[in-house]
C-alpha cells in the first residue's frame, strides 16, 4: 500500500501544476481575513493533533472567542512557557501574518532539529495570531477602516468607540502617553483592564506567570525592539540583560535582510507611555517582555506591501528565536548544569573515582 502511495504521489509532486492537490496550501505571504485566520488554526490542529491545540481563554467585546494554538511536545516534567501575541492593534496587519508563518516555522523545524525539538520539549508556545478580533475585522471591512487601530467598545458617553488594548493594561495605567478621550486613538478605557480583550491575556498570563520565562508582543511599524519600561521613571531590574539579549536579536535580524532594528526602552527610542501589556508582563515577573515593531521604518507604515511579507517573517524569526533561545537555555542548561554538579557531588561522596567521567 505504501509503495502504490509513493508510486502515484512522486511523478504529482514532480510536476507540480499539472495537477492540484486536494487542498489548496495556505499563503503564508498574503494578508488573510479573520475567518481564513480561524480556519487556518484548526487545520493546523487537525494537522498536528500531538502537538497543537487551540484553547480558547476569552471574548471580545462584541463575543468572538480569543483562541491561542498551544504548541509543544509531551514531556513528563513541568513544562516553561513562551507568550507570543499577535494583532492587539487591528491595523497592524503583518503582526498576524507573523504569528502565522511563526507556527509554521516552528512545526517544520522540530522534526529535523535537536534544538528546537528540545525546546518545544521543555517548554509551551502559546501564540495568540490575532488578540483583537473585532477590531482587526473592522479593519478588513473596507478602505476607510483600513486604518482602525483599538478595539470596538463603546466609550463612556457613546458617540465613539474603541479603547486602545495596549493602554489599558494594569501597568502604571492612565499615567503617561495616554488620552481619556474616547475619541482618541490612545483612549486608555474607563479603568485598567476594562476591556475584555486586556481582561483575557492578564487571566490567562497571570493565572500561571510563573512558567512564563517570555512574553513577545508583536506589532508594527518602526523597526524596533522594545523592552520595558514605557513609563519613563521605572526602571526594569534586568534592563541590562534585556538590552543585551534585543541587541543579539538585532543583529540576528541584521543577518537575514540587513534591515536594522533599534533596541531600547518605548521612552528612550519612541515615546513614553504606560498600560502596555509588555510592561504588564514584567511586573508579574517574566523576565524577558519585548515588544516587536516590525517593518518598515515610514515608507508603507502599516500598510506593508504582501511582496515584504516573507522577508519581514524571516528577519523577525529570527530575532525571535534569538530571544526565545538565551531564555531555554538560561534555565534548562542552568538546570542540567545543577543536575551534573548534584551527580558529581553523589559519586564523589560514595568515594567513586571522578577520573574517568569528565
Ligand atoms: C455578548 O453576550 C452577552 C451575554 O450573552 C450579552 O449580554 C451582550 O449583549 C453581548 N454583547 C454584544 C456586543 O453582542
Ligand atoms: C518622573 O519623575 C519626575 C521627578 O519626580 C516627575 O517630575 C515627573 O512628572 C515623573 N514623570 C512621570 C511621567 O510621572
Ligand atoms: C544600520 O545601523 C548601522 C549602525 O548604527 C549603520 O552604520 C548603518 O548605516 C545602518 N544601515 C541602514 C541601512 O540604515
Ligand atoms: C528606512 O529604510 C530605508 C530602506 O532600508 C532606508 O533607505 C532609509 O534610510 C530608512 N529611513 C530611516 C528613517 O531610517
Ligand atoms: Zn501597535
Amino acid at each position: 500500500m505504501m509503495n502504490v502511495v509513493g508510486f502515484l504521489f512522486v511523478p504529482l509532486l514532480l510536476a507540480p501544476g499539472v495537477l492540484t492537490l486536494e487542498r489548496a496550501e495556505h499563503d503564508y505571504y498574503k494578508y488573510h481575513p479573520m475567518e481564513k485566520i480561524s480556519t487556518w488554526m484548526t487545520q493546523m490542529e487537525k494537522d498536528h493533533p500531538d502537538v497543537v491545540t487551540i484553547v480558547d481563554y476569552g471574548k471580545t467585546y462584541e463575543n468572538r472567542t480569543i483562541s491561542l494554538l498551544r504548541i509543544g511536545l509531551k514531556s513528563e516534567a513541568k513544562k516553561k512557557a513562551i507568550w507570543m501575541d499577535c494583532g492587539i492593534h487591528a491595523r497592524e496587519w503583518i503582526a498576524p501574518a507573523f504569528c502565522q508563518y511563526f507556527v509554521r516555522q516552528i512545526l517544520q523545524t522540530y522534526k529535523t532539529d535537536a534544538k528546537m525539538e528540545a525546546m518545544m520539549t521543555n517548554m509551551d508556545f502559546y501564540v495568540t495570531p490575532v488578540l483583537n478580533i473585532d477590531g482587526y475585522m473592522y479593519s478588513w471591512k473596507d478602505i476607510s477602516t483600513r486604518l482602525w487601530r483599538k478595539n470596538r467598545s463603546p466609550g463612556p458617553s457613546g458617540g465613539c468607540y474603541g479603547t486602545d488594548l495596549n493602554r489599558n493594561f494594569d501597568a502604571n495605567w492612565g499615567t503617561v502617553g495616554v488620552s481619556s478621550d474616547c475619541s482618541s486613538n490612545i483612549y486608555c478605557g474607563r479603568g485598567p483592564i476594562s476591556e475584555p480583550e486586556a481582561q483575557a491575556v492578564t487571566y490567562f498570563v497571570g493565572s500561571r506567570k510563573e512558567d512564563f520565562l517570555c512574553f513577545l508582543t508583536i506589532h508594527s511599524y518602526g523597526q524596533l525592539l522594545l523592552v520595558p519600561y514605557g513609563h519613563p521613571n521605572f526602571t526594569a531590574p534586568n534592563y541590562e540583560e534585556l538590552m543585551n539579549v534585543g541587541k543579539g536579536a538585532a543583529e540576528a535580524i541584521w543577518k537575514v535582510h540587513g534591515k536594522n532594528y533599534t533596541v531600547g526602552t518605548s521612552p528612550d527610542v519612541l515615546y513614553a507611555n504606560s498600560g502596555s501589556s509588555r510592561d504588564w508582563a514584567r511586573m508579574q515577573d517574566i523576565p524577558l517582555t519585548f515588544t516587536f515593531e516590525l517593518r518598515d521604518n515610514g515608507t508603507y507604515g502599516f500598510e506593508l506591501p504582501e511582496d515584504q511579507i516573507q522577508p519581514t517573517c524571516e528577519e523577525a524569526y529570527h530575532g525571535a528565536l534569538h530571544i526565545i533561545t538565551y531564555a531555554h537555555d538560561k534555565t534548562f542548561s542552568g538546570a542540567a548544569a545543577a543536575a551534573a554538579a548534584t551527580l558529581w557531588t553523589m559519586l564523589l561522596a560514595v568515594g567513586v573515582s571522578g577520573a574517568n567521567l569528565l
